[in-house]
């Protein structure tokens, strides 16, 4: 499906968003689990926590839903069963890297795999503490899914320092942690999001500058209300939106506000982003909060390098279209990791940045470019990747006669999205 974008001169109102797709995710597996009944009000129906859904029904457990509400009869620690066929990750690195986690610490076997692009990414990250838990798991000989897990009568905690910033890896250690001997921990010298360590009540503890979460085996995992605040990386398309279109002011309900989700609105702020933050409050553990957004005069550079990379690592593609409205330079370095996500990022915005006019430098871990005056509309490629079709999809409210091309991957995390830009 290609979609032709159309130029806006305004937009306002309020907007309700997706559920957040990290903590939907979550409290599919936490839910799954669990012992006794829990109910998951706001999830996700993006395609990715759909994946999670399936593999786990796939694993003997039941769903009842009425739109984004779940009641889900939770297995136990030892209740899931295997499957017969294959588990289907689709397009979700959350989904195949969590559930191999849960996966690794049961007594039977399985097997994960996901589409082309998901089958490309690395797994190794995954492998190595899973392995050294005592768990029997094995990709291609590239690392990459399809992944096979053995059964092992029992896996063994560890301490694990995590060489790559990643939540999915830190989560996934957490979660086998559910299931072996013993108490593991984790610990990480930048905090990503700590969604899976609030949603199991794990305490975290920072010691000498390093993030610190430990899981005891076999630990009562209760069945919860999980109330799942909107999600404030989807909400990224629609802030900057409001900031770049003239005569824009809008309100973005339910935003979920974890401190560890939030560094995009000072990034934004930085280049004097006009975000107004009401109705703050915290539901089910998280800060959650209504966002008002009014057209901005961006000014000045932006430059993303060191933690701020992992800090916004799902919105570098829409901070990058920001930066274009901003009459400044953007800048990212540190940022290899982007290479390793639904699409090759630094080669997906480089060569739509080409397209659109923009005279951009590609390093290998990032990119730059100078606001241009002399932008012009041109086919998108999506690479199949949502959030490369979506950061675009906002470049064209502002630059007549740009096309998005195979714009459906936005139901990966944003169903509905393109409903919204018109
Ligand atoms: C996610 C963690 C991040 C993020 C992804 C969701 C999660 O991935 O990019 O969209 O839910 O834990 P990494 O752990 O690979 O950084």
């Amino acid at each position: 499906m290609n979609i032709e974008i159309h130029i806006s001169h305004g937009i306002s109102g309020e907007y309700n968003i997706p559920g957040d797709k990290s903590i939907s995710h979550r409290a599919l597996m936490i839910a799954a689990i669990a012992d006794g009944v829990s109910t998951i009000e706001g999830c996700s129906s993006a395609a990715d926590p759909l994946s999670t859904r399936l593999c786990l029904e796939s694993l003997g457990v039941t769903f009842d839903s009425m739109a984004s509400h779940y009641r889900v009869e939770g297995r136990g620690l030892r209740g899931l069963s295997g499957s017969r066929k294959p588990l289907k990750a689709g397009n979700s690195g959350t989904t195949i890297r969590l559930l191999s986690g849960v996966l690794a610490g049961q007594r039977f076997s399985s097997e994960i795999a996901g589409d082309v692009s998901l089958n490309n990414r690395p797994m190794l990250r995954i492998f190595e503490p899973l392995r050294l838990m005592g768990a029997n798991i094995h990709g291609t000989k590239n690392n990459t899914a399809p992944i096979l897990i053995d059964a092992v009568p029992d896996l063994h905690g560890i301490e694990y320092t995590m060489p790559v910033s990643s939540a999915q890896v830190k989560s996934a250690v957490l979660f086998a942690g559910a299931f072996a001997k013993g108490t593991t921990t984790v610990r990480e010298k930048i905090q990503t999001r700590d969604h899976t360590e609030r949603m199991l009540g794990l305490a975290t503890a920072v010691e000498d500058g390093v993030w610190k979460t430990s899981i005891e085996g076999g630990m009562a995992i209760h069945a919860q209300h999980f109330l799942i605040p909107g999600d404030i990386s989807a909400a990224a398309f629609l802030i900057v939106a409001g900031l770049i279109v003239p005569h824009s002011s809008i309100r973005i309900l339910n935003v979920g506000l974890n401190p560890t989700r939030t560094e995009l609105l000072h990034v934004l702020k930085g280049i004097g982003a006009s975000i107004e933050i009401v109705n703050e409050r915290v539901l089910a553990g998280e800060r959650i909060g209504d966002l008002h957004v009014v057209t901005s005069d961006l000014q000045g550079d932006m430059m993303l390098q060191g933690e701020t990379v992992a800090k916004v690592i799902d919105e570098i593609p829409i901070l990058a279209i920001a930066s274009l409205f901003s009459k400044g330079t953007f800048r990212i370095k540190n940022a290899e990791e982007l290479r390793r996500k639904e699409s090759d990022r630094i080669a997906s915005m480089t060569a739509n940045l080409r397209t659109i006019g923009v005279d951009v430098e590609e390093y290998p871990d990032g990119f730059g470019f100078e606001a241009s005056g002399s932008l012009h509309g041109g086919a998108i490629e999506s690479f199949d990747d949502h959030r490369i079709a979506m950061a675009f999809g906002v470049a064209g409210l502002m630059i007549p006669g740009i096309t998005i091309q195979r714009a459906e991957c936005a139901d990966i995390s944003f169903p509905g999205f393109w409903g919204f830009l018109h």
